[in-house]
């Protein structure tokens, strides 16, 4: 479904169906409702009073016209109390009106602008926020189905609706909507598509084709390379795996900004997470071909930044492997050496994605990154802190971590800070090497982040992001359907729109 700008007198207006907001308990419609039925006679009886409807939040109602009307459908969705609206809110009931419209194959729905009067957020980021609900809500990942009757027909187009040309503003909004929502389904095609599909090669080929299309400039490096990096532990992860792995380093640098200092960004490429030796129980392990969300919101963000052409220095790493179990894989007790230098005794295995991502974070600093954001599925102890719905941010600067949660809760992202106090290291200390990789049950996901905290210097502002939750959902979240959501995207892309 794509969106389509519709300028035409209120009268003229023509559609499938016209999609309206409701408040729970208002004692009238919203002012475009209003507006609308003041010119359409024949529907103001029948939307008033709004009967079987409450508008409580994701409620939707269907109207019916007379034949031969421009418009023979009033769709509408509830958003809750006008006091409680917020723009997660907004995304939810807009992804369920078009949600509505897939169900009722209606091919050409249309939302008047008009209908965000008196929503009393502001209006085009309001407009913006429900059409990225209304896109993300109908994704599917279609790829891999044969079968016709499995892909029940989208909407052809969403209209929007206006009387006049759109300001700049609204202009904008819609434009950065469908570069939002093509980030987040770009992440979620690469984290849904199975491990056999979506191996390194995959990922590097879709960063070539980014590159290509936005002039990004990318570097990819082989184990051979990364070996000759001495990148001893991303190549231990890499080395029981048949899957070539490689290192992207992927890179927005618009004319003028060569020598600016970079934001950087690291995110945990690891196409199949077996646990290696340390294998993982089988039950539910096809769940761990989602282990390279972090590489997929990086990806994800810099979609968004090449659509909407960020004048800024953006740097992308992503170490890409396997994690399998195999006679030459790395083992429990191995020491490995680390590009930082640092020597790191191997407990589990499976503990493997700080690995990779110590070595991006030692790669990182040759960039001399302004600041550094990694970003991974690292750890089920995260999940077991915060919930499916909550990733984990910590870091060395409270600033920055400050920042990203901030960012986060405005675009849907929900971050919690983690502590990371130096005493946490006690927990990591190894008796042959600097330290390794694990520690004991006890604060999980802290312990992954001050192991990558060893990795970066004091000074540089770093945070780490643990998205082992959410970057997946069993439950189907209207804006996120069941799957993989994108979780990251939107943060990482505003954060480097926000950054100065
Ligand atoms: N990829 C997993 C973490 C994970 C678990 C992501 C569940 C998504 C859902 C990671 O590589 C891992 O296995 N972590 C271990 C760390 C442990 C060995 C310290 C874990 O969480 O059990
Ligand atoms: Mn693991
Ligand atoms: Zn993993």
């Amino acid at each position: 479904m794509h969106t389509e700008w519709l300028i035409a007198p209120l009268a003229q207006w023509r559609a499938d169906a016209i999609l309206f907001y409701a408040f729970e308990g208002a004692a009238q419609h919203l002012p475009g409702v209003q507006r609308w039925l003041r010119e359409q006679p024949s529907w103001a009886t029948q939307l008033n009073p709004l009967k079987d409807f409450t508008g409580k939040l994701q409620e939707t109602a269907v109207y019916y016209g007379s034949p031969g009307q421009l418009i023979p459908r009033v769709l509408c969705v509830g958003l809750g109390p006008a006091e409680s609206l917020d723009l997660e809110k907004l995304r939810t009931a807009t992804a369920d009106l078009l949600r509505k419209c897939r169900e009722l194959h209606i091919s050409r729905p249309a939302i008047p602008l008009m209908a965000f009067d008196g929503l009393s957020l502001e209006a085009d980021s309001t407009f913006r926020e429900a059409i990225i609900g209304a896109i993300s809500g109908l994704y599917r990942y279609e790829v891999l189905k044969t079968r016709e009757e499995s892909q029940t027909a989208l909407p052809e187009v969403l209209l929007i609706l206006n009387e006049s040309a759109p300001t700049e503003g609204s202009a904008r909004a819609l434009e950065d909507a469908s570069a939002t929502a093509a980030g987040i389904a770009l992440a979620r095609d690469l984290v849904t598509a199975p491990s056999n599909r979506a191996t390194p090669a995959f990922l590097v080929q879709t960063a070539r084709e980014l590159a290509e299309r936005y002039r990004f400039e990318i570097q990819v490096i082989d184990l051979e390379g990364a070996r000759k990096l001495g990148m001893g532990l991303f190549a231990a992860v890499a080395q029981g795996s048949q899957e070539p792995a490689y290192l992207i380093v992927l890179e927005h640098r618009p004319a003028g900004t060569e020598n600016d200092q970079p934001l950087l960004f690291a995110g945990k490429g690891i196409t199949f997470d077996t646990g290696g030796i340390s294998i993982k129980p089988s039950n539910k392990m096809e769940a761990m071909k989602h282990d390279m969300a972090g590489a997929g919101a990086v990806l994800g963000a810099f979609k968004i930044i090449g659509e909407t052409g960020l004048n800024k220095r953006i740097v992308g790493i992503l170490p890409c492997t396997e994690n399998m179990p195999d006679g030459k894989a790395y083992k429990p007790g191995d020491v490995l050496r680390s590009m930082a230098g640092l020597t790191v005794e191997v407990i589990s295995t499976d503990a493997e994605g700080r690995l990779i991502l110590g070595d991006a974070l030692a790669f990182a600093l040759r960039y001399q990154p302004l600041a550094i954001v990694d970003i991974a599925t690292l750890t089920g102890a995260c999940i077991v802190a915060l919930g499916d719905r909550v990733g984990a941010v910590m870091g060395n600067n409270e600033n920055l971590t400050r920042r990203i949660q901030e960012i986060g809760m405005r675009v849907g992202d929900r971050l919690w800070p983690l502590p990371l106090w130096d005493f946490y290291f006690e927990d990591i200390k190894s008796d042959v090497a600097d330290f390794k990789n694990v520690g004991g049950r006890k604060g999980g996901a802290i312990i992954g982040g001050i192991f990558l905290k060893q990795f970066v210097p004091d000074a540089l502002p770093w945070a780490h992001i643990d998205i082992a939750g959410p970057a997946w959902t069993e439950k189907d979240l209207s804006a996120s359907p069941k799957g993989a959501t994108g979780f990251g995207v939107r943060l990482l892309a505003e954060l480097a729109t926000d950054w100065s």
